[in-house]
């Protein structure tokens, strides 16, 4: 996206991540923005019928929490079942996160494949791949393949198992929301104070925070946005030792301990109020 001309109203060029991606997947992969209805009946009507899969994540955690509309995730659902595209959905940042059956529980969609990771195991290194059994019971000899040195490693998965146990025995999960919810209010009160517009998105265990009456709706729409005042703040915050992410596109991320704490919820908020006032006194150009 970024040598992309934000005023040209065209999709931009889909342009490999790293080396060693022949040019020809190009020609396999459609995008189409997020949250618009229109485009993506357009999209499957072109290529439905050669399509694979479409995969989305429905809670961007590299783009601020940025949430797709539970109509056009369902909308994607319907397109999928009509033209026989499997419809992958990405939870390596929100499942096991934003509750226990994920932003697909939330959202009421269910997907024929889906991807976990991260807090999986809390943060012991393993990724997951699950999804409807007959899809599942193509993993086999003659089937789909897959394997790894690592592949079903005892460590990992005995994390993922305790991990799974305090999701299912404890109200882990309630206390990140609830401290992200107080996290978030306790913000809005300094910012009101100053009469900052400012918008939320996502979910309180992982949320985005802009400087905007409403949040952008999809990646171009943040591309858009000004974010300085989130840049100047994040650079304060870590001179206030409160380390948020600098790069505004990264969701705030709530722990349990953080709500087990309540000096934690107070210092930040502390911390926050203060980099606002600074922010505010010396300007947005603070972080350059
Ligand atoms: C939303 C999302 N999907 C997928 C991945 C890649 O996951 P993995 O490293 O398990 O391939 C990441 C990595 O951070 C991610 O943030």
């Amino acid at each position: 996206m970024d040598d992309w001309d934000l005023g040209s109203n065209t999709d931009p060029e889909l342009v490999p991540y790293g080396r060693g991606i022949p040019p020809t997947v190009k020609q396999l992969a459609h995008i189409t923005p997020m949250n618009d209805f229109q485009r993506l009946e357009d999209m499957f009507k072109r290529h439905g019928d050669h399509l694979a899969a479409m995969l989305i994540e429905p809670i961007q955690g590299n783009c601020c929490s940025i949430m797709a509309r539970v109509e056009y995730v369902q909308l994607a659902r319907e397109l999928c079942t009509k033209y026989g595209v499997m419809l992958i959905i990405d939870e390596v940042k929100s499942g096991f996160r934003v509750g226990k059956s994920g932003i697909q529980g939330l959202m009421g969609v269910v997907p024929d494949i889906t991807t976990f990771a991260k807090a999986v195991a809390n943060g012991y290194p393993i990724s997951v791949v699950a999804g409807r059994e007959d899809v599942m019971r193509t993993f086999r000899y003659g089937g789909a393949s897959h394997g790894g040195t690592y592949t079903a490693h005892s460590v990992s998965l005995a994390a993922a198992d305790e991990t799974l146990r305090i999701l299912d025995e404890t109200p882990a999960l309630d206390t990140l929301a609830s401290y992200g919810e107080r996290l978030k209010s306790g913000i809005s009160e300094i910012l009101d104070a100053r009469k900052i517009v400012h918008s939320y998105t996502g979910h309180p265990s992982m949320f985005g925070l802009f400087f905007a009456e409403a949040p952008p709706d999809n990646y171009r729409a943040w591309k858009t946005s000004d974010y300085s005042f989130y840049d100047a703040m994040a650079y304060h915050l870590h001179d206030l030792g409160i380390i948020v992410e600098p790069d505004s596109r990264e969701p705030w991320f709530m722990c349990e301990a953080h709500g087990l704490d309540e000096t934690c919820l107070t210092d930040t908020l502390k911390a926050v109020e203060t980099a606002v006032d600074l922010v505010l006194e010396h300007g947005v150009q603070a972080a350059e």
